[in-house]
């Protein structure tokens, strides 16, 4: 049985080095964990009015959480929290009223920042968030990752200075899953 993970990059620009990270952790995985990037760039601004008639991109998301066995989420920190777009696929996933697509999943959180933190209070942020959505996030380890040049090769995975760190916490992050997964299909 393949365990399916929905990536969640917190970033929707093109360069975003928070996208290479999810790509090259992805890299790291086990054989039976199949990844896929949720998208979120074309997420109407969430709109309790629009609720009756929620757009093919809000089903699409809403359908690709509930299908997933688990979350990674990627993200950068703006101005000491998560970003605004990441804010809105979280709140577009966790209605109508009643109907929670993320409730359950097991999820990891990591981040990549440019700041010296390393996105430490945008994980703590989406901690809280994640707690109130019956979500059940991974504690440890925690991952605060600074770019610096040399974090990934020439070739797009993790250099060898992060390298061990980082496939230390894809090993928890897959056992994590692997605990925590509702079993599919009976
Ligand atoms: C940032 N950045 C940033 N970095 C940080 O460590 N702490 C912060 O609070 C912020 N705040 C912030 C706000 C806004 C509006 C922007 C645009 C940027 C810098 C951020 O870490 C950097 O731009 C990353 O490269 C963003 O991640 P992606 O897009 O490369 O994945």
């Amino acid at each position: 049985n393949t365990y399916r993970i929905v990536v969640v990059v917190g970033s929707i620009r093109r360069e975003s080095l928070n996208r290479r990270l999810a790509d090259a952790l992805i890299r790291l995985a086990p054989a039976d964990f199949a990844f896929h990037h949720l998208r979120i760039d074309d997420l109407p601004l969430y709109n309790q009015d629009d609720e009756e008639h929620p757009t093919e991109s809000m089903q699409r998301l809403r359908r690709e959480i509930a299908e997933a066995d688990g979350i990674m989420f990627c993200t950068p920190e703006y101005n000491r929290s998560i970003p605004g777009v990441l804010k809105n696929a979280i709140d577009v996933g966790s209605r109508p009223y009643g109907y929670n697509a993320w409730q359950g999943k097991p999820a990891g959180i990591i981040g990549l920042s440019s700041g010296a933190c390393g996105t430490a209070m945008a994980q703590q942020h989406l901690r809280n968030i994640l707690a109130v959505l019956d979500v059940p996030t991974m504690a440890q380890p925690e991952a605060f990752i600074q770019f610096r040049d040399d974090l990934f090769d020439a070739d797009g995975g993790i250099g060898p200075g992060s390298r061990d760190f980082l496939q230390g916490w894809m090993d928890r992050f897959a056992a994590w899953v692997r605990l925590c997964a509702k079993p599919r299909n009976g």
